[in-house]
């Protein structure tokens, strides 16, 4: 979130303002952990449109909200040694400042554009559902673009598939089911949009985009579903605590029935959507 928003933080309590501090926040250890099996499973989604959109040697690419490491490095690979990528983060501390990328701190809505009207592709992946101005933020990453440049935008639609546990077959499914809401609520309640992904092909027409294209993906179970929920689950725990949202018996269990391997989780589907700055270079 910028920076010159108003916060509710600790000490606020009565004051009015919405609290839209980023909840998973990256100084948190299962951070690092969230960031390893998201790449686990939406990379090749990811990288199977910067192939297809052509991403190719002496490229400049821009990766928003990197979060880890392993979007910039694949992008670095992809364009070599006479390419440039440039990796931001409101907190960048999981990028590696020697991974053949630039590493750099910016708020995709408080910044303005690095280098603007320079770059062949900008991504963001999972960062815009996050920010409550998502119109600035998007009109940020275009103005980058060079003319004929291209944006790359994935986000969750969580409302559009809210279940953990897509066969809710007993308690533990229907337990996880219940968790799931509890987690969305809180993040609802930090100002993420729960329908932003279904959005996307509009909102990149209305920033100014054509040849705006669009695809959907989810995975159903597998050990990365697993431990990103369990890391996921870990961290917020306070909060869900803290909201009345959840107890501490049943967060254990759920944990409990994750390691167990019962559950068969999934996530919301990831809307990837792609469009063209007007023009020629
Ligand atoms: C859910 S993580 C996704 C990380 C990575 N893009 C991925 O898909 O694995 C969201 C990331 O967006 C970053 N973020 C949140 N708000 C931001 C903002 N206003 N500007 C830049 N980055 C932001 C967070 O710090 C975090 O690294």
């Amino acid at each position: 979130m910028s920076s010159s928003q108003s916060v509710a933080g600790p000490g606020s309590e009565g004051s009015s303002a919405p609290d839209h501090r980023y909840l998973l926040d990256n100084a948190r250890v299962e951070a690092g952990e969230r960031f390893t099996w998201l790449a686990e499973l939406f990379d090749g989604v990811t990288r199977g449109h910067f192939d297809r959109l052509g991403v190719t040697a002496g490229g400049r690419c821009w990766e928003v909200g990197a979060g880890g490491p392993s979007i910039p490095a694949a992008l670095a690979t992809a364009v070599g040694p006479t390419g440039y990528v440039l990796a931001t983060d409101i907190d960048p501390s999981w990028l590696d400042p020697h991974g053949g990328y630039e590493v750099r701190r910016h708020d995709i809505v408080g910044d303005p554009p690095p280098q603007p009207g320079t770059f062949d592709l900008v991504h963001a992946r999972l960062v815009l559902v996050h920010v409550p101005d998502r119109a600035r933020a998007l009109a940020t990453m275009v103005a980058a673009l060079r003319p004929g440049g291209r944006l790359v935008i994935e986000d969750a639609d969580t409302e559009l598939q809210p279940l953990a546990c897509l066969d809710e077959v007993g308690p533990a499914q229907e337990r996880a089911n219940r968790l799931r809401r509890a987690v969305r609520e809180l993040m609802t309640r930090r100002g993420a949009d729960m329908r932003f992904g279904r959005t996307l092909p509009r909102a990149l027409r209305a920033a100014g985009l054509v040849d705006v294209t669009a695809s959907g993906y989810f995975p159903v179970g597998g050990t990365a579903c697993d431990r990103l929920e369990a890391a996921t689950v870990r961290m917020v725990r306070a909060e869900l605590l803290a909201a009345g949202l959840a107890d501490d018996t049943e967060i254990d269990a759920h944990l409990a029935a994750i390691d167990a391997g019962e559950l068969d989780l999934t996530l919301a589907p990831l809307i990837s959507a792609w469009g063209r700055r007007p023009g020629q270079p």
